[in-house]
């Protein structure tokens, strides 16, 4: 099939790639020019595992083009709008750039399309979109909500291997091209699940919501471990173990961050006030997840030596909002930098992936300072704080540990073993553990 792309934000990417490796004609546009070069070129301008060979692949076999002319890219059987829609000033999503991309394709659109919505919008917005092409054009523009649920480190994975694909439509023909598009993937009938456009758009922030909603539970519940002596990890466990509670995202740490969940909670939270329904849970969640960085914080002021802090030198390892990517976007490890930065004397920071994006947020910082390994400035640091559970973090070199001058770990993921750091003769300060 002839499939286009709009935006080659980490969606579109993601999207492209992946339907040009399934056998489709992709055309990937962006009003970006110099994004567009390079992307022609081969150049994948994000890391996210596997991207970069599905691209170069891509261009190889002349599955999939990247333009910046929507003449060409309306020139398929379908759209795929992979558009960013940011959380605007009043906390509700910002959907202009939106407007403007339907503005863009109906100067063009020739022929009748099938335009399907990647992108996370707002309820409604794709009858919106729909009343939208009805009013400026004669053709026959039919809207599919398809929202993605990729996660960033594996979104490629997810995307070839979907635990599920919600399908908004409520057309015949609508069903029959989504099936196709999705066909090579083979999936059995129960994971193609087809709903209205406003089931679709809902369960994308219910389920994000829900995700999040786990997270603020657990580190609630590891809040209470640390006070009466349990252990996290075994809580978890034990809980987990119970098939209708599941033991993923049920980690605690210093709270979840990234693009996605912080934004789209704020919207569901604004969709139950304006639709005067109590939003009590979901505010709860968003604040247990500030105060669960106040809370490591405050540990980790309380465990250092209060007097001398402003002596005090910190290397923190993990700086993006997750492992496997080098997203720092509402990344709780750089809020809680920007916390000390003022309070101690040096910051090193070091991530496997994120390092140019943190010279970015950091470069006018005097007092932090960027490493290119792992270890560099251990011995000038008095404790480490882990930040973002890489797996480069998981068996660190107890010799190199032994270097910091105070002998502390401060892991804000629990995910080293509290045994093994305390054998060697250095403190270890989780979150529940
Ligand atoms: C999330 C959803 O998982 C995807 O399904 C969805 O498509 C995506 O948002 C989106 O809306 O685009 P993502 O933001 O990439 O994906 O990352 P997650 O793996 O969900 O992690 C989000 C945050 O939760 C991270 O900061 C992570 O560290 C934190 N987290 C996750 C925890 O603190 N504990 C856990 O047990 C799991």
């Amino acid at each position: 099939m002839k499939i286009s792309i709009i935006c080659t934000g980490y969606v579109g990417l993601v999207t492209g790639a992946c339907l040009s490796k399934l056998g489709h004609k992709v055309t990937c546009l962006d009003i970006d020019r110099s994004k567009i070069q390079a992307l022609s070129k081969g150049l994948c301008p994000i890391h996210e595992p596997g991207l970069s060979l599905l691209i170069k692949q891509g261009l190889r076999k002349k599955n999939l083009i990247f333009t910046t002319s929507y003449t060409k890219a309306c020139n398929v059987d379908l759209i795929f709008l992979c558009v960013d829609t940011p959380e605007g000033n009043s906390g509700e999503p910002d959907l202009t750039n939106l407007k403007n991309v339907l503005h863009s394709i109906c100067k063009v659109a020739k022929k009748n399309l099938f335009i399907v919505t990647k992108s996370t919008v707002p309820i409604g917005t794709n009858r919106y979109i729909h009343t939208f092409f009805k009013k400026n054009t004669n053709l026959n523009i039919q809207v599919i909500a398809n929202p993605e649920f990729l996660k960033e480190g594996s979104a490629i994975q997810d995307f070839l291997k979907p635990d599920r694909v919600v399908i908004g439509c409520d057309s015949k023909q609508s069903i029959e091209i989504i099936k196709k598009v999705y066909s090579p993937l083979n999936l059995s009938n129960e994971k193609l699940i087809f709903m209205s456009l406003e089931s679709a758009e809902l369960t994308k922030y219910a389920a994000n919501s829900f995700l999040a909603t786990k997270i603020s539970f657990i580190n609630k519940i590891a809040q209470l471990s640390d006070k009466i002596g349990a252990n996290i990890h075994e809580v978890k466990a034990g809980i987990g173990s119970d098939q209708r509670i599941g033991s993923q995202f049920l980690n605690a740490g210093l709270g979840y961050g990234g693009s996605c969940f912080p934004k789209d909670i704020q919207a569901l939270i604004n969709l139950e006030k304006k639709l005067n329904i109590n939003n009590s849970l979901l505010k709860a969640v968003t604040k247990i997840n500030d105060e669960q960085l106040e809370f490591f914080y405050k540990k980790i002021i309380n465990s250092l030596q209060k007097t001398k802090l402003h002596k005090t030198s910190l290397l923190i390892w993990g700086l993006s909002f997750k492992p496997n990517t080098d997203d720092i976007r509402e990344s709780v490890s750089i809020k809680l930098i920007k916390y000390f930065s003022d309070k101690v004397n040096k910051i090193y920071l070091y991530d496997p992936a994120s390092m140019k994006n943190a010279y970015a947020e950091f470069s006018e910082y005097k007092n932090i300072f960027f490493c290119d390994t792992q270890y560099q400035n251990i011995n000038d640091s008095h404790a480490l704080i882990l930040c973002t559970e890489w797996e480069a973090f998981k068996n660190p070199n107890l010799e190199k540990l032994k270097m910091l001058k105070d002998r502390k770990i401060f892991d804000g993921r629990n995910f080293l073993d509290k045994g093994i750091i305390n054998e060697a003769g250095i403190d270890y300060i989780g979150l529940g553990s």
